[in-house]
């Protein structure tokens, strides 16, 4: 029976550290080392553990290369037979990109558990403690699979979670359908089936960043004009990358007709275009430029990125 639980740090907020125990902004993220956030946490003494840090970010720069360094780790550590359930800290900033890119590419039999916290590890009341016991409660429920998050004792799905807040505590959300489980002093209630992931390959990342594409997101909003989508044309094309454009649309995911122009045009000579909402809930409905459904912009690129990775 595999028993261990394996943490993998990789920085953000949760190993934040700042001069005063009341300052929740003017910190430095990242900077508490992972051994320190398991031995802040009185109850993971006795629990079958261990860990490593992957890396120290404040994830706002996370990259390319830190990406897939963690998804082929993360897939070798599924690999163990020792491992039972694998927890993953990160910043709260782009934890909905890292999470969904690990469900697209992983299709784990059991739990790959992200977790953060709001407030640095410093702060009279560090939520990070809680969080990182919460989380690592689910990766040692047995039956529990797939890419999740945990945050303030609800348990999302890495394909549907999203920061909905910028500054509280409860930062985050699952808008369409609602978290797939709560965390109950220990304890797990689940509310709906485990997510599945759909495993297009760890291996198949480049570890290096400039053999990513490029996909960059663009934004309808009033008095747009599209622009940009030429520009960024004749960019990647003396980069010699290839070029995937996402766009936030209003409401249902509706575009002015300059930018809806440039976009078909730019389709029309190569480019991958993927269309999400501005919205902070809610899929794209109707519309002809291929759609993201409910996923985020953020996500929407992690999305396009792959697309373009793996064909
Ligand atoms: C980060 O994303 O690394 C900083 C912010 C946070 O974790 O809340």
């Amino acid at each position: 029976m595999p028993s261990q639980v394996f943490i993998v740090g990789t920085g953000g907020t949760i190993a934040g550290s700042a001069a005063s125990s009341t300052d929740h902004v003017g910190y430095r993220a990242g900077a508490v080392g992972i051994d320190q956030l398991v031995a802040a946490v009185p109850a993971l003494q006795g629990v079958p553990l261990a860990f490593e840090q992957l890396a120290q970010l404040d994830s706002k720069d996370m990259d390319f290369g830190t990406w897939a360094r963690l998804a082929r780790r993360v897939q070798a550590l599924l690999n163990d037979p020792a491992v039972q359930g694998v927890v993953i800290t990160h910043g709260t900033d782009t934890l909905e990109e890292t999470a969904y890119l690990l469900h697209r590419v992983l299709k784990p039999a059991k739990p790959v558990v992200f977790t953060a916290a709001m407030r640095p590890a410093t702060a009279l009341s560090a939520d990070g403690p809680q969080n990182l016991l919460d989380a690592v409660s689910v990766a040692r429920t047995p039956g529990v699979q797939g890419v999740l998050m945990v945050f303030g004792g609800a348990v999302h799905r890495a394909d549907r979670v999203r920061k909905v807040h910028s500054y509280q505590v409860q930062a985050f959300a699952s808008p369409d359908g609602g978290p797939v489980a709560l965390v109950e002093s220990g304890s797990l209630r689940q509310l709906a089936p485990w997510p599945a992931g759909d495993g297009l390959g760890a291996e198949r990342l480049p570890l290096e960043g400039a053999a990513w594409p490029r996909v960059e997101l663009l934004w309808n909003a009033a008095g747009v004009d599209g622009a940009q989508v030429p520009l960024l044309m004749e960019l990647a094309r003396r980069e010699g990358r290839r070029l995937g454009l996402v766009v936030a649309g209003t409401g249902n995911g509706t575009l002015a007709n300059p930018l809806e122009a440039a976009l078909r045009e730019a389709q029309e000579q190569g480019v991958a275009v993927l269309r999400s909402t501005r919205c902070a809930a809610g899929p794209v409905i109707g519309g002809e430029l291929p759609s993201a459904g409910a996923l985020s912009a953020p996500q929407a690129r992690v999305e396009l990125l792959l697309q373009l990775l793996m064909k």
